[in-house]
């Protein structure tokens, strides 16, 4: 057999961990979920769960691969008994490997796509070949009136014009003393767009409202520029729609993702992986930092970070602790055994619970981060995050960035961001599936790495034609199989298997007795009673 490699240092190890931590999850899941449940109060609820959920099993996974130096499935039958049933815990693990991998690689394809859309500059203007044929969409014609009459109503009118499309509209009343006229007609227009527009179709006033906005714009030169510039929010849905309906395109990305993975795993811990983390992550640190400066400046008026501060409590809801905890898991890939393989090839020596901090601090910071960086633009373009999708991370964030100065810099930056921690997530998700054959069927790394991720690549094909197909296995691994590995792998470290061995992990760097208890506190009863909950509410979901 051959010599088990090891991390050369300890920031090998935290930056590799860091790597797959760091994810779609912190860069688009996270900004998400917060601002849905209201920023503030939900910011420091979900550190507390990172604090209770996830950093006790973050130490438990590293825990377990360093003390065991083997993958999930041979740690468990080294630290549990040969026949233990917990065996299957390390099973499950690998299979959600496979599995997320499959479809993880196709999200990661399209920031490539998206980092040569950047640099060609699609997001700038609508090419005049494209605005006819957006235009032969109703819904983009309504789109193109709608905004005429925004701006007609706005700002290019003289007062007495706006006063009198309001009354046409008949939304007139007369405006409360002292209010200036502009702020007023915002104030009524913008809530209720689609009001003002019904209310002037059916009085009839529609085709005035559109011969003043046409002696403004149409007749003027201008108009193909303004007609271009309107559409360019259709235009981007557009091309995303072009890249998710072309499954060869998506296979052809995901084909790529999985031959860069394969080339860095191939490599192996110390000059594969390791090297990758060491020189790419510092690389999406800087990135994020360019991007979040950015974004502050922006918004002077620091909307975006008192959200984050202070937030919207009355978006709190009681299922906001729920997600909360869910997340908490997800975004440190935890219980499927990613943290335990690269915890296997930590030196005897290593500082468990050192690197542990560090892995769960820097995650966190990402995804904080990450808030800064989306925020203050949501706020000063006024745009509501859409939720559904990864729609605002792939149509609406490169309109805004091609609002500025350097547009397609910040927007290939955003995505090279994207592709970076994407690919160090992808790593640790096929170095899971390599360890295994490594250390279970004796193959060598090349032969390993080649197997599994030929078979990745295949069983990803389906979920690039069949959209049901890639949402189900995304849904079967992050709500199920995740959430009962963590809840298995905390019950094995709490009651399974023998405790002090991390008690000796804790005391050979001279860490208090507290430290320990606290560790095993978390890991008999508040974690499992924790995320039984979260399963149990997981499940109940699932099945309606
Ligand atoms: N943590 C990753 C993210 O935030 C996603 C993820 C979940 C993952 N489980 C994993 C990545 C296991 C690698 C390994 O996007």
């Amino acid at each position: 057999m051959e010599k088990r490699d090891h991390w050369s240092s300890r920031a090998g190890l935290i930056l590799a961990a860091a790597g797959s931590a760091v994810g779609l999850g912190n860069l688009w899941k996270f900004p998400y979920i917060a601002w849905e449940n209201g920023g503030g109060l939900f910011i420091l609820i979900y550190l507390v769960a990172i604090i209770l959920v996830g950093f006790p099993i973050m130490i438990t996974e590293v825990g377990i691969g360093k003390i065991s130096e083997r993958d999930p499935v041979g740690a468990f039958r080294l630290l549990g008994g040969h026949k233990s049933p917990f065996r299957w815990v390390g099973l499950m693990g690998i299979a959600s490997a496979f599995l997320i991998l499959s479809f993880y690689s196709i999200v990661a394809g399209w920031a490539i796509q998206y980092s040569f859309h950047s640099i060609t500059g699609k997001f700038g203007e609508v090419p005049a070949a494209q605005v006819a044929t957006l235009m032969e969409s109703p819904k983009n014609v309504e789109l193109v009136k709608t905004t005429a009459l925004n701006e007609a109503l706005s700002k290019d009118l003289s007062d007495h014009d706006k006063k009198e499309m309001l009354r046409d509209a008949n939304l007139y009343p007369p405006p409360p003393v002292g209010t200036e006229l502009s702020s007023y007609t915002n104030e009524l227009w913008l809530p209720a767009s689609g009001g003002i527009k019904e209310s002037l179709e059916k009085t009839g006033k529609l085709d005035k409202w559109k011969s003043l906005f046409h002696q403004r714009y149409v007749d003027s030169k201008e108009y193909d520029q303004w007609l271009a510039h309107t559409l360019r929010p259709a235009h981007s849905t557009n091309i995303f729609l072009e890249l998710v309906d072309d499954p060869v395109k998506k296979i052809f990305f995901h084909l790529i993702i999985m031959l860069i993975t394969t080339l860095i795993v191939i490599g192996g811990i110390h000059s594969g992986i390791e090297k990758f983390a060491k020189i790419f992550m510092p690389v999406l640190f800087l990135l994020m930092g360019v991007l979040v400066v950015n974004s502050l400046m922006l918004d002077t008026e620091q909307q975006g970070v008192r959200y984050l501060v202070f937030g919207d409590i009355s978006k709190l809801k009681a299922e906001s602790i729920i997600t909360a905890l869910g997340h908490a898991f997800f975004t440190l890939s935890l219980g499927m055994g990613a943290m335990m393989t690269y915890g296997s090839y930590m030196k005897k020596t290593g500082n468990l619970l050192n690197a542990s901090i560090w892995i769960t601090a820097m995650d966190t910071i990402v995804a904080i981060l990450a808030c800064l960086m989306i925020y203050p633009i949501i706020f000063v373009y006024g745009l509501t995050p859409s939720s559904s999708s990864v729609g605002i991370l792939f149509t609406t964030l490169p309109l805004e960035f091609f609002n500025f100065q350097g547009g397609a810099i910040l927007s290939l930056f955003f995505y090279l961001l994207v592709l970076l921690a994407a690919l160090t997530s992808a790593i640790s998700l096929l170095e899971v599936v390599v360890t295994y054959f490594v250390d279970e069927k004796s193959w060598n790394r090349k032969k390993s790495v080649l197997v599994a991720a030929g078979l990745i690549f295949l069983f990803g094909v389906p979920s690039a034609f069949y959209e049901s197909f890639f949402d189900f296995v995304d849904s079967l691994t992050s709500n199920f199989m995740l959430p009962v590995g963590g809840l298995l792998i905390a019950l094995f470290a709490g009651y399974k298997m023998d405790i002090d061995r991390f008690q000796e992990e804790l005391d050979a760097h001279g860490y208090p007795k507290w430290v320990f208890y606290f560790f095993k506190t978390s890991v008999r009863y508040i974690t499992p009673f924790l995320v039984l909950v979260v399963f149990a509410v997981q499940i109940k979901a699932w099945l309606v």
